[in-house]
Protein backbone atom coordinates (compact mmCIF):
# COMPACT_ATOMS: atom_id res chain seq x y z
CA UNK A 1 0.00 0.00 0.00
CA UNK A 2 1.03 3.40 -0.58
CA UNK A 3 0.07 6.34 1.68
CA UNK A 4 0.63 9.79 -0.02
CA UNK A 5 1.96 13.08 2.19
CA UNK A 6 -1.56 14.20 1.00
CA UNK A 7 -4.17 11.57 2.47
CA UNK A 8 -6.37 13.24 4.73
CA UNK A 9 -5.95 11.72 8.39
CA UNK A 10 -8.06 13.28 11.02
CA UNK A 11 -7.51 10.62 13.49
CA UNK A 12 -4.47 10.93 15.98
CA UNK A 13 -1.32 8.21 15.06
CA UNK A 14 -0.67 6.14 18.06
CA UNK A 15 2.76 6.33 18.78
CA UNK A 16 4.40 2.94 18.10
CA UNK A 17 5.70 3.01 21.90
CA UNK A 18 1.78 2.89 23.39
CA UNK A 19 1.06 0.07 21.00
CA UNK A 20 3.76 -2.22 21.91
CA UNK A 21 3.25 -1.51 26.04
CA UNK A 22 0.01 -2.49 25.39
CA UNK A 23 0.60 -5.82 23.29
CA UNK A 24 3.30 -6.53 26.04
CA UNK A 25 1.43 -6.16 28.92
CA UNK A 26 -2.14 -8.09 27.37
CA UNK A 27 0.82 -10.95 27.07
CA UNK A 28 1.73 -10.45 30.42
CA UNK A 29 -1.66 -10.79 31.83
CA UNK A 30 -2.24 -6.99 32.31
CA UNK A 31 1.03 -6.23 34.75
CA UNK A 32 2.71 -3.66 33.26
CA UNK A 33 5.80 -3.44 30.25
CA UNK A 34 8.08 -1.05 31.45
CA UNK A 35 8.60 -0.15 28.26
CA UNK A 36 11.39 2.20 27.30
CA UNK A 37 13.74 2.89 24.22
CA UNK A 38 16.74 1.08 24.12
CA UNK A 39 20.53 1.26 22.53
CA UNK A 40 20.34 -2.46 21.60
CA UNK A 41 16.74 -2.74 19.97
CA UNK A 42 14.56 -0.01 19.60
CA UNK A 43 12.62 -0.57 22.97
CA UNK A 44 13.25 -2.73 25.89
CA UNK A 45 10.50 -4.71 28.07
CA UNK A 46 11.66 -4.94 31.42
CA UNK A 47 7.77 -6.31 32.80
CA UNK A 48 8.66 -9.42 32.70
CA UNK A 49 11.41 -9.88 36.25
CA UNK A 50 8.83 -8.73 38.80
CA UNK A 51 6.00 -10.49 37.11
CA UNK A 52 7.96 -13.83 37.23
CA UNK A 53 9.15 -13.10 40.99
CA UNK A 54 4.84 -12.68 41.35
CA UNK A 55 4.36 -16.03 39.49
CA UNK A 56 7.33 -17.81 40.99
CA UNK A 57 8.08 -18.77 37.15
CA UNK A 58 11.48 -18.57 35.43
CA UNK A 59 12.14 -14.98 34.08
CA UNK A 60 13.86 -16.00 30.91
CA UNK A 61 11.80 -19.01 29.83
CA UNK A 62 8.61 -16.49 30.72
CA UNK A 63 10.44 -13.50 28.59
CA UNK A 64 11.67 -16.75 25.82
CA UNK A 65 7.34 -17.57 25.31
CA UNK A 66 6.19 -14.02 25.47
CA UNK A 67 9.09 -12.93 22.58
CA UNK A 68 8.02 -15.69 20.54
CA UNK A 69 4.54 -14.34 20.76
CA UNK A 70 5.67 -10.83 19.68
CA UNK A 71 7.91 -11.50 17.31
CA UNK A 72 6.63 -10.72 13.82
CA UNK A 73 3.07 -9.52 14.32
CA UNK A 74 3.10 -5.48 13.21
CA UNK A 75 4.20 -3.97 14.63
CA UNK A 76 6.96 -5.87 15.77
CA UNK A 77 9.13 -7.34 13.77
CA UNK A 78 11.72 -9.03 15.88
CA UNK A 79 11.62 -9.77 19.64
CA UNK A 80 14.23 -11.39 21.80
CA UNK A 81 14.48 -12.28 25.53
CA UNK A 82 18.10 -11.16 26.77
CA UNK A 83 19.53 -11.62 30.20
CA UNK A 84 17.59 -12.53 33.37
CA UNK A 85 14.52 -11.62 31.63
CA UNK A 86 14.43 -8.30 29.15
CA UNK A 87 12.94 -8.08 25.81
CA UNK A 88 14.66 -6.49 23.30
CA UNK A 89 12.09 -5.04 20.65
CA UNK A 90 12.68 -3.84 16.83
CA UNK A 91 9.72 -2.16 15.02
CA UNK A 92 9.12 -3.29 11.62
CA UNK A 93 10.47 -0.75 8.95
CA UNK A 94 6.87 -0.56 6.98
CA UNK A 95 5.13 -0.01 10.30
CA UNK A 96 7.23 2.19 11.42
CA UNK A 97 6.97 4.41 7.66
CA UNK A 98 3.18 3.53 7.92
CA UNK A 99 3.12 5.76 11.26
CA UNK A 100 5.00 9.02 9.80
CA UNK A 101 3.35 8.55 6.78
CA UNK A 102 0.19 8.67 8.95
CA UNK A 103 1.61 11.95 10.45
CA UNK A 104 2.56 13.55 7.59
CA UNK A 105 -0.86 13.57 6.64
CA UNK A 106 -2.22 15.58 9.41
CA UNK A 107 -1.87 19.07 9.98
CA UNK A 108 -1.37 18.28 13.64
CA UNK A 109 1.10 15.43 12.85
CA UNK A 110 -1.28 12.91 14.60
CA UNK A 111 -0.95 14.34 18.00
CA UNK A 112 -4.38 13.63 20.02
CA UNK A 113 -5.62 16.50 22.02
CA UNK A 114 -6.64 15.62 25.49
CA UNK A 115 -9.29 13.12 26.51
CA UNK A 116 -10.83 15.90 28.72
CA UNK A 117 -9.93 19.43 28.58
CA UNK A 118 -11.59 21.69 30.37
CA UNK A 119 -10.80 25.84 31.44
CA UNK A 120 -7.01 27.22 32.73
CA UNK A 121 -6.51 30.92 33.43
CA UNK A 122 -2.99 31.49 32.84
CA UNK A 123 -1.82 34.57 35.41
CA UNK A 124 1.25 35.92 34.01
CA UNK A 125 3.63 38.63 32.92
CA UNK A 126 1.51 41.09 35.34
CA UNK A 127 4.09 43.96 34.87
CA UNK A 128 2.85 47.15 37.15
CA UNK A 129 1.70 50.63 35.27
CA UNK A 130 3.97 52.96 34.98
CA UNK A 131 6.92 51.34 35.14
CA UNK A 132 9.10 49.71 32.92
CA UNK A 133 9.16 46.19 32.19
CA UNK A 134 12.42 44.81 33.63
CA UNK A 135 14.53 41.08 33.77
CA UNK A 136 11.65 40.46 36.46
CA UNK A 137 9.04 39.80 34.16
CA UNK A 138 11.15 38.10 31.97
CA UNK A 139 10.60 34.48 33.26
CA UNK A 140 7.22 34.83 33.48
CA UNK A 141 6.11 36.60 30.13
CA UNK A 142 7.80 33.93 28.20
CA UNK A 143 6.85 30.63 30.68
CA UNK A 144 3.51 31.38 30.76
CA UNK A 145 3.66 32.57 27.22
CA UNK A 146 4.58 29.11 26.22
CA UNK A 147 2.31 27.09 28.39
CA UNK A 148 -0.41 29.11 27.18
CA UNK A 149 0.05 28.02 23.51
CA UNK A 150 0.98 24.11 24.39
CA UNK A 151 -2.42 24.05 26.38
CA UNK A 152 -4.11 25.71 23.56
CA UNK A 153 -2.93 22.87 21.04
CA UNK A 154 -3.84 20.23 23.40
CA UNK A 155 -7.41 21.34 22.82
CA UNK A 156 -7.71 22.96 26.18
CA UNK A 157 -9.28 26.53 26.43
CA UNK A 158 -6.89 28.85 28.01
CA UNK A 159 -7.98 32.14 29.13
CA UNK A 160 -5.18 34.67 29.72
CA UNK A 161 -4.94 36.92 32.44
CA UNK A 162 -2.31 39.81 32.79
CA UNK A 163 -2.94 40.79 36.33
CA UNK A 164 -1.30 44.28 35.97
CA UNK A 165 -0.62 46.28 39.19
CA UNK A 166 -2.73 48.63 38.55
CA UNK A 167 -4.42 49.88 41.92
CA UNK A 168 -3.25 51.28 45.32
CA UNK A 169 -1.25 53.75 47.49
CA UNK A 170 1.65 54.10 45.25
CA UNK A 171 -0.43 55.86 42.23
CA UNK A 172 -2.12 58.60 44.87
CA UNK A 173 1.61 60.03 44.74
CA UNK A 174 2.34 59.69 41.40
CA UNK A 175 -0.63 61.57 40.02
CA UNK A 176 -0.41 64.63 42.79
CA UNK A 177 3.01 64.77 41.37
CA UNK A 178 1.92 64.54 38.02
CA UNK A 179 -1.03 67.99 39.04
CA UNK A 180 1.80 69.08 41.05
CA UNK A 181 4.34 69.13 38.00
CA UNK A 182 2.05 70.26 35.34
CA UNK A 183 0.22 73.20 37.38
CA UNK A 184 -3.06 71.52 37.91
CA UNK A 185 -3.42 70.30 34.20
CA UNK A 186 -2.86 66.80 35.11
CA UNK A 187 -0.99 65.79 31.66
CA UNK A 188 0.47 62.45 31.93
CA UNK A 189 3.88 61.90 29.75
CA UNK A 190 3.43 59.35 27.17
CA UNK A 191 6.39 57.60 27.80
CA UNK A 192 7.41 55.05 31.06
CA UNK A 193 10.64 56.16 31.10
CA UNK A 194 9.43 59.74 31.62
CA UNK A 195 6.65 58.23 34.27
CA UNK A 196 9.34 56.32 36.21
CA UNK A 197 11.27 59.38 36.77
CA UNK A 198 7.91 61.46 37.79
CA UNK A 199 7.42 58.21 40.28
CA UNK A 200 10.84 58.75 41.71
CA UNK A 201 10.61 62.38 42.41
CA UNK A 202 6.84 61.90 43.88
CA UNK A 203 8.77 58.85 46.42
CA UNK A 204 10.93 61.73 47.27
CA UNK A 205 8.47 64.47 47.88
CA UNK A 206 6.35 61.92 49.50
CA UNK A 207 9.42 60.80 52.34
CA UNK A 208 10.03 65.08 52.81
CA UNK A 209 7.36 67.12 52.43
CA UNK A 210 4.21 65.95 55.35
CA UNK A 211 1.90 67.97 53.34
CA UNK A 212 2.54 66.47 50.31
CA UNK A 213 2.12 63.01 51.65
CA UNK A 214 -1.08 63.98 53.40
CA UNK A 215 -2.36 65.20 49.55
CA UNK A 216 -1.46 62.27 48.23
CA UNK A 217 -3.09 59.91 50.26
CA UNK A 218 -5.99 61.83 50.16
CA UNK A 219 -5.55 61.71 46.22
CA UNK A 220 -6.11 57.61 47.08
CA UNK A 221 -8.81 58.28 48.53
CA UNK A 222 -10.05 60.44 45.28
CA UNK A 223 -9.01 57.98 43.28
CA UNK A 224 -10.87 55.19 45.22
CA UNK A 225 -13.90 57.25 45.55
CA UNK A 226 -14.00 57.74 41.33
CA UNK A 227 -12.76 61.35 41.35
CA UNK A 228 -13.30 62.31 37.88
CA UNK A 229 -9.94 63.99 37.63
CA UNK A 230 -8.13 61.80 39.42
CA UNK A 231 -9.43 58.92 37.25
CA UNK A 232 -8.86 60.67 34.08
CA UNK A 233 -5.50 60.88 34.79
CA UNK A 234 -5.12 57.36 35.88
CA UNK A 235 -6.12 56.54 32.98
CA UNK A 236 -3.73 58.06 30.90
CA UNK A 237 -1.16 55.88 33.22
CA UNK A 238 -3.17 53.02 32.04
CA UNK A 239 -2.51 53.98 28.46
CA UNK A 240 0.46 55.07 28.50
CA UNK A 241 1.88 51.84 30.06
CA UNK A 242 -0.32 49.22 28.41
CA UNK A 243 1.69 51.25 24.85
CA UNK A 244 4.53 50.01 26.17
CA UNK A 245 4.03 46.17 27.65
CA UNK A 246 2.13 45.72 24.07
CA UNK A 247 5.67 46.98 22.56
CA UNK A 248 7.32 44.62 24.49
CA UNK A 249 5.14 41.69 24.05
CA UNK A 250 5.03 42.48 19.80
CA UNK A 251 8.64 42.40 19.70
CA UNK A 252 8.73 39.40 22.45
CA UNK A 253 6.46 37.94 20.21
CA UNK A 254 4.08 36.93 23.16
CA UNK A 255 0.29 36.24 22.33
CA UNK A 256 -0.72 39.10 25.30
CA UNK A 257 -3.42 41.39 23.91
CA UNK A 258 -4.49 44.05 25.45
CA UNK A 259 -7.93 42.98 26.05
CA UNK A 260 -5.73 40.30 28.29
CA UNK A 261 -4.93 42.95 30.53
CA UNK A 262 -7.08 42.46 33.81
CA UNK A 263 -5.53 44.49 36.22
CA UNK A 264 -6.02 44.51 39.87
CA UNK A 265 -8.36 47.55 39.41
CA UNK A 266 -10.76 45.33 37.72
CA UNK A 267 -11.46 43.69 41.01
CA UNK A 268 -11.64 46.60 43.25
CA UNK A 269 -15.79 46.78 42.91
CA UNK A 270 -16.01 43.22 44.12
CA UNK A 271 -14.06 43.35 47.54
CA UNK A 272 -16.41 44.45 49.86
CA UNK A 273 -18.35 41.53 49.03
CA UNK A 274 -15.34 39.29 49.38
CA UNK A 275 -14.69 40.59 52.69
CA UNK A 276 -18.53 40.71 53.52
CA UNK A 277 -18.34 36.62 52.78
CA UNK A 278 -15.20 35.97 54.59
CA UNK A 279 -16.58 37.93 57.88
CA UNK A 280 -19.96 35.87 57.58
CA UNK A 281 -18.39 32.06 56.95
CA UNK A 282 -16.18 33.13 60.18
CA UNK A 283 -12.86 32.80 57.96
CA UNK A 284 -11.80 36.44 58.58
CA UNK A 285 -11.89 38.24 61.87
CA UNK A 286 -11.00 41.70 63.00
CA UNK A 287 -7.37 42.11 64.65
CA UNK A 288 -6.00 45.37 65.61
CA UNK A 289 -9.12 47.14 63.38
CA UNK A 290 -7.77 44.75 60.41
CA UNK A 291 -9.78 42.55 58.86
CA UNK A 292 -7.11 38.93 58.58
CA UNK A 293 -7.48 35.14 57.85
CA UNK A 294 -5.18 33.30 60.38
CA UNK A 295 -3.28 30.22 58.75
CA UNK A 296 -4.36 27.28 59.84
CA UNK A 297 -2.14 25.25 61.69
CA UNK A 298 0.55 27.94 61.07
CA UNK A 299 2.01 30.72 63.62
CA UNK A 300 2.88 32.60 60.80
CA UNK A 301 1.71 36.27 59.71
CA UNK A 302 -2.35 36.14 58.52
CA UNK A 303 -3.24 37.28 55.05
CA UNK A 304 -4.91 40.97 55.54
CA UNK A 305 -7.39 41.26 53.37
CA UNK A 306 -8.80 44.88 54.57
CA UNK A 307 -6.31 46.86 56.44
CA UNK A 308 -7.37 48.86 59.64
CA UNK A 309 -7.83 52.01 57.57
CA UNK A 310 -10.32 50.84 55.65
CA UNK A 311 -7.84 50.18 52.21
CA UNK A 312 -7.62 47.13 50.59
CA UNK A 313 -4.29 45.53 49.43
CA UNK A 314 -2.95 42.91 47.25
CA UNK A 315 -4.20 39.93 48.92
CA UNK A 316 -7.93 40.35 49.06
CA UNK A 317 -7.22 41.43 45.01
CA UNK A 318 -6.08 37.82 44.16
CA UNK A 319 -9.55 36.43 46.65
CA UNK A 320 -11.42 37.99 44.66
CA UNK A 321 -9.79 37.12 41.18
CA UNK A 322 -9.92 33.54 42.21
CA UNK A 323 -13.70 33.95 43.39
CA UNK A 324 -14.61 35.33 39.61
CA UNK A 325 -12.06 33.36 37.32
CA UNK A 326 -14.09 30.18 38.75
CA UNK A 327 -17.24 31.59 39.74
CA UNK A 328 -17.38 33.83 36.81
CA UNK A 329 -15.42 32.68 33.61
CA UNK A 330 -16.15 28.92 34.72
CA UNK A 331 -12.44 28.05 35.24
CA UNK A 332 -11.53 24.20 36.38
CA UNK A 333 -7.64 25.12 36.56
CA UNK A 334 -6.44 28.59 37.62
CA UNK A 335 -2.59 28.95 37.21
CA UNK A 336 -0.23 31.68 38.31
CA UNK A 337 3.22 31.85 36.94
CA UNK A 338 4.88 33.91 40.00
CA UNK A 339 8.41 34.34 41.20
CA UNK A 340 9.32 32.54 43.77
CA UNK A 341 8.62 34.32 47.00
CA UNK A 342 5.23 34.77 46.61
CA UNK A 343 4.94 31.20 47.53
CA UNK A 344 3.54 31.86 51.00
CA UNK A 345 1.13 34.47 49.41
CA UNK A 346 -0.19 32.05 47.47
CA UNK A 347 -0.61 29.58 49.62
CA UNK A 348 -2.52 31.48 52.15
CA UNK A 349 -4.56 32.54 49.31
CA UNK A 350 -5.51 29.02 47.86
CA UNK A 351 -6.01 28.18 51.41
CA UNK A 352 -8.40 31.08 52.14
CA UNK A 353 -10.53 30.48 48.81
CA UNK A 354 -10.94 26.84 49.43
CA UNK A 355 -12.43 27.45 53.01
CA UNK A 356 -14.41 30.12 51.54
CA UNK A 357 -16.09 27.58 48.88
CA UNK A 358 -14.54 29.77 46.09
CA UNK A 359 -11.96 26.85 44.62
CA UNK A 360 -14.42 23.83 45.22
CA UNK A 361 -13.80 20.38 44.26
CA UNK A 362 -12.23 19.51 41.34
CA UNK A 363 -11.12 23.21 40.61
CA UNK A 364 -7.11 22.84 41.02
CA UNK A 365 -5.05 26.31 41.72
CA UNK A 366 -1.16 26.05 41.67
CA UNK A 367 1.22 28.81 41.82
CA UNK A 368 4.39 27.93 39.33
CA UNK A 369 7.32 29.42 40.95
CA UNK A 370 10.73 30.02 38.68
CA UNK A 371 14.00 30.29 39.55
CA UNK A 372 15.83 33.30 39.09
CA UNK A 373 18.29 35.46 35.99
CA UNK A 374 21.67 35.97 37.06
CA UNK A 375 24.51 37.98 35.84
CA UNK A 376 27.48 36.39 34.76
CA UNK A 377 29.00 37.02 38.58
CA UNK A 378 26.03 34.71 39.36
CA UNK A 379 24.50 37.20 41.22
CA UNK A 380 20.74 38.62 40.55
CA UNK A 381 21.03 40.35 37.13
CA UNK A 382 21.57 43.98 37.59
CA UNK A 383 22.96 46.53 35.55
CA UNK A 384 26.50 47.90 35.99
CA UNK A 385 25.61 50.82 38.88
CA UNK A 386 23.52 47.93 40.24
CA UNK A 387 19.76 49.41 38.85
CA UNK A 388 16.95 46.83 37.60
CA UNK A 389 17.71 45.32 33.98
CA UNK A 390 14.98 46.68 31.54
CA UNK A 391 13.77 43.55 29.61
CA UNK A 392 13.88 45.95 26.64
CA UNK A 393 18.07 45.98 27.17
CA UNK A 394 18.00 42.39 27.24
CA UNK A 395 16.11 41.94 24.14
CA UNK A 396 18.53 44.62 22.82
CA UNK A 397 21.40 42.55 23.53
CA UNK A 398 20.46 39.24 22.03
CA UNK A 399 18.73 40.85 18.97
CA UNK A 400 22.60 43.31 18.28
CA UNK A 401 24.40 39.46 18.97
CA UNK A 402 21.91 37.72 16.73
CA UNK A 403 22.78 40.49 13.70
CA UNK A 404 26.37 39.78 13.90
CA UNK A 405 25.79 36.24 13.44
CA UNK A 406 23.72 36.16 10.65
CA UNK A 407 24.90 38.95 8.95
CA UNK A 408 27.90 36.68 8.96
CA UNK A 409 26.67 33.76 7.04
CA UNK A 410 24.30 35.73 4.99
CA UNK A 411 26.48 38.60 4.10
CA UNK A 412 23.65 39.77 1.01
CA UNK A 413 20.90 40.38 3.66
CA UNK A 414 20.60 43.96 4.71
CA UNK A 415 18.06 46.32 6.29
CA UNK A 416 14.47 45.18 6.83
CA UNK A 417 15.15 41.35 5.89
CA UNK A 418 18.26 41.49 8.28
CA UNK A 419 16.55 42.97 11.04
CA UNK A 420 13.51 40.42 11.03
CA UNK A 421 16.16 37.54 10.68
CA UNK A 422 18.27 38.97 13.72
CA UNK A 423 14.56 39.15 15.97
CA UNK A 424 13.98 36.18 15.08
CA UNK A 425 17.45 34.61 16.01
CA UNK A 426 18.03 36.83 18.86
CA UNK A 427 14.10 36.55 20.54
CA UNK A 428 14.44 32.80 19.36
CA UNK A 429 17.85 32.66 22.00
CA UNK A 430 16.44 34.24 24.48
CA UNK A 431 13.40 32.31 24.69
CA UNK A 432 14.91 29.03 24.68
CA UNK A 433 17.45 29.58 27.17
CA UNK A 434 14.74 30.47 29.34
CA UNK A 435 12.47 27.70 28.64
CA UNK A 436 15.13 25.35 28.23
CA UNK A 437 16.02 25.40 31.90
CA UNK A 438 14.41 23.68 34.80
CA UNK A 439 11.81 26.06 35.67
CA UNK A 440 12.18 26.50 39.41
CA UNK A 441 16.41 26.40 38.96
CA UNK A 442 18.38 30.16 38.24
CA UNK A 443 19.65 30.54 34.90
CA UNK A 444 22.92 32.95 34.01
CA UNK A 445 22.20 35.33 31.41
CA UNK A 446 24.87 34.88 28.68
CA UNK A 447 24.69 36.22 25.31
CA UNK A 448 27.34 34.27 23.94
CA UNK A 449 25.78 30.52 24.94
CA UNK A 450 22.50 31.26 24.28
CA UNK A 451 23.08 31.78 20.16
CA UNK A 452 25.82 29.25 19.95
CA UNK A 453 25.03 27.44 17.24
CA UNK A 454 26.22 23.71 18.21
CA UNK A 455 25.00 24.12 21.69
CA UNK A 456 21.37 23.27 23.63
CA UNK A 457 19.68 26.61 21.77
CA UNK A 458 17.20 27.59 19.61
CA UNK A 459 20.01 28.72 16.86
CA UNK A 460 20.78 25.32 16.80
CA UNK A 461 17.43 24.23 16.07
CA UNK A 462 16.55 26.92 13.80
CA UNK A 463 19.80 25.69 11.48
CA UNK A 464 18.63 22.77 12.04
CA UNK A 465 15.26 23.25 9.83
CA UNK A 466 16.76 25.63 7.99
CA UNK A 467 18.44 23.29 6.69
CA UNK A 468 15.30 20.60 6.20
CA UNK A 469 13.90 23.17 4.67
CA UNK A 470 16.13 23.64 2.33
CA UNK A 471 16.84 19.76 0.88
CA UNK A 472 12.74 19.86 1.11
CA UNK A 473 13.26 22.98 -1.73
CA UNK A 474 15.54 21.73 -3.80
CA UNK A 475 14.00 18.30 -3.93
CA UNK A 476 10.23 20.13 -4.50
CA UNK A 477 7.41 17.85 -3.62
CA UNK A 478 8.25 15.16 -1.14
CA UNK A 479 6.72 12.06 -2.47
CA UNK A 480 5.00 9.12 -1.96
CA UNK A 481 6.76 6.62 0.80
CA UNK A 482 7.43 3.03 0.04
CA UNK A 483 7.13 0.55 2.15
CA UNK A 484 8.98 -2.15 0.86
CA UNK A 485 12.24 -0.46 1.60
CA UNK A 486 14.57 -1.09 4.12
CA UNK A 487 15.91 1.28 6.89
CA UNK A 488 19.08 2.70 7.96
CA UNK A 489 20.02 2.88 11.42
CA UNK A 490 19.86 6.47 11.79
CA UNK A 491 16.63 6.66 9.68
CA UNK A 492 14.95 4.13 12.01
CA UNK A 493 16.19 6.46 15.01
CA UNK A 494 15.29 9.85 13.33
CA UNK A 495 11.62 8.05 12.89
CA UNK A 496 11.22 6.62 16.11
CA UNK A 497 12.20 9.87 17.90
CA UNK A 498 9.15 11.79 15.30
CA UNK A 499 6.92 9.43 16.54
CA UNK A 500 7.51 10.63 20.34
CA UNK A 501 6.37 14.33 19.52
CA UNK A 502 2.60 14.33 20.85
CA UNK A 503 4.40 12.35 24.47
CA UNK A 504 6.58 15.35 25.00
CA UNK A 505 4.01 17.66 24.06
CA UNK A 506 1.60 15.98 27.13
CA UNK A 507 4.94 15.46 29.10
CA UNK A 508 5.04 19.72 29.02
CA UNK A 509 1.50 20.15 29.31
CA UNK A 510 0.71 18.24 32.63
CA UNK A 511 3.71 18.68 34.20
CA UNK A 512 3.98 22.72 33.01
CA UNK A 513 7.36 22.53 32.54
CA UNK A 514 8.20 23.80 28.99
CA UNK A 515 11.99 22.40 29.49
CA UNK A 516 10.73 19.12 28.52
CA UNK A 517 9.54 20.05 25.15
CA UNK A 518 12.59 21.85 24.59
CA UNK A 519 14.65 18.62 25.40
CA UNK A 520 12.77 16.73 22.84
CA UNK A 521 13.20 19.06 20.35
CA UNK A 522 17.00 19.15 20.98
CA UNK A 523 16.94 15.30 20.42
CA UNK A 524 14.90 15.57 17.20
CA UNK A 525 17.73 18.03 15.97
CA UNK A 526 20.63 15.76 17.24
CA UNK A 527 18.57 12.59 15.83
CA UNK A 528 18.59 14.48 12.13
CA UNK A 529 21.96 15.59 12.65
CA UNK A 530 23.13 11.61 12.57
CA UNK A 531 20.94 11.12 10.04
CA UNK A 532 22.34 13.66 7.96
CA UNK A 533 25.57 12.45 7.90
CA UNK A 534 24.69 9.34 7.42
CA UNK A 535 22.09 9.13 4.90
CA UNK A 536 22.44 11.19 1.81
CA UNK A 537 19.14 12.28 0.60
CA UNK A 538 19.13 13.95 -2.76
CA UNK A 539 21.87 11.94 -3.82
CA UNK A 540 20.21 8.58 -2.81
CA UNK A 541 20.58 6.39 -5.57
CA UNK A 542 17.61 4.54 -5.36
CA UNK A 543 14.51 6.45 -6.18
CA UNK A 544 12.57 4.84 -3.04
CA UNK A 545 15.42 5.19 -0.72
CA UNK A 546 15.51 9.21 -1.73
CA UNK A 547 11.28 9.50 -1.24
CA UNK A 548 11.71 8.29 2.28
CA UNK A 549 14.41 10.40 3.16
CA UNK A 550 13.02 13.09 1.93
CA UNK A 551 9.63 12.10 3.84
CA UNK A 552 12.13 12.21 7.06
CA UNK A 553 13.52 15.64 6.46
CA UNK A 554 9.59 16.54 5.48
CA UNK A 555 8.37 15.61 9.05
CA UNK A 556 11.37 17.06 10.70
CA UNK A 557 11.03 20.05 9.39
CA UNK A 558 7.56 20.09 10.70
CA UNK A 559 7.60 18.60 13.72
CA UNK A 560 10.90 21.35 14.74
CA UNK A 561 8.48 24.09 13.30
CA UNK A 562 5.08 22.79 15.74
CA UNK A 563 7.14 22.45 18.77
CA UNK A 564 9.01 25.54 18.37
CA UNK A 565 5.62 27.58 17.91
CA UNK A 566 4.24 25.83 21.11
CA UNK A 567 7.21 27.51 22.47
CA UNK A 568 6.38 30.99 21.12
CA UNK A 569 9.90 30.54 19.33
CA UNK A 570 10.12 31.31 15.41
CA UNK A 571 11.43 29.08 12.50
CA UNK A 572 12.60 31.08 9.63
CA UNK A 573 12.59 28.23 6.45
CA UNK A 574 16.28 30.11 5.20
CA UNK A 575 19.04 31.63 7.68
N1 LIG B 1 2.22 42.72 39.77
C1 LIG B 1 2.81 41.74 40.64
C2 LIG B 1 4.29 42.00 40.81
O1 LIG B 1 4.89 42.70 40.00
C3 LIG B 1 2.66 40.34 40.14
C4 LIG B 1 1.25 39.86 40.08
C5 LIG B 1 1.17 38.37 39.97
N2 LIG B 1 -0.15 37.88 39.81
C6 LIG B 1 -1.06 37.79 40.79
N3 LIG B 1 -2.25 37.34 40.52
N4 LIG B 1 -0.77 38.18 42.04
O2 LIG B 1 4.87 41.49 41.75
Amino acid sequence: MTLTAHTVVHTPVEPLAVVVERRVAGLLGGAEALLRRSGRADFQANGVLPLAKVRGKNPAALAAEVAARLAGVAPVAHCVASGPGFLNIDIDDAALLRNLAARAADPRLGVARTATPGVTVVDYSSPNIAKEMHVGHLRTTVIGDALTRIFDFTGETVIRRNHLGDWGTGFGMLIEQLFDESGEGGEVPDDVAALSATYQRARACFDADAGFAERARLRVVALQAGDERTLAVWWRLVEVSQVHFQQVYAELGVLLEEADAVGESHYNPMLPQVCAELEAAGIAVESQGALCVFPEGDEGAPLIVRKGDGGYGYAVTDLAAVRDRVGTLGARRLLYLVDARQARHFAQVFDTARRAGWLPEGVTARHLPFGMVLGSDGRPFKTRSGDTVRLQDLLDQATEKATAIVAAKNPGLTGEELRTRARQVGVGALKYADLSNNRIKDYVFDPDRMLSLTGDTATYLQYAHARMRSVLRKAGEAGAVFEGAELAPAERALGLVLDEFGGAVAAAAETCEPHRLCAYLHALATAFSAFWEHCPVLKAEDERVRRNRLLLCALSARTLELGMGLLGIEAPSEL
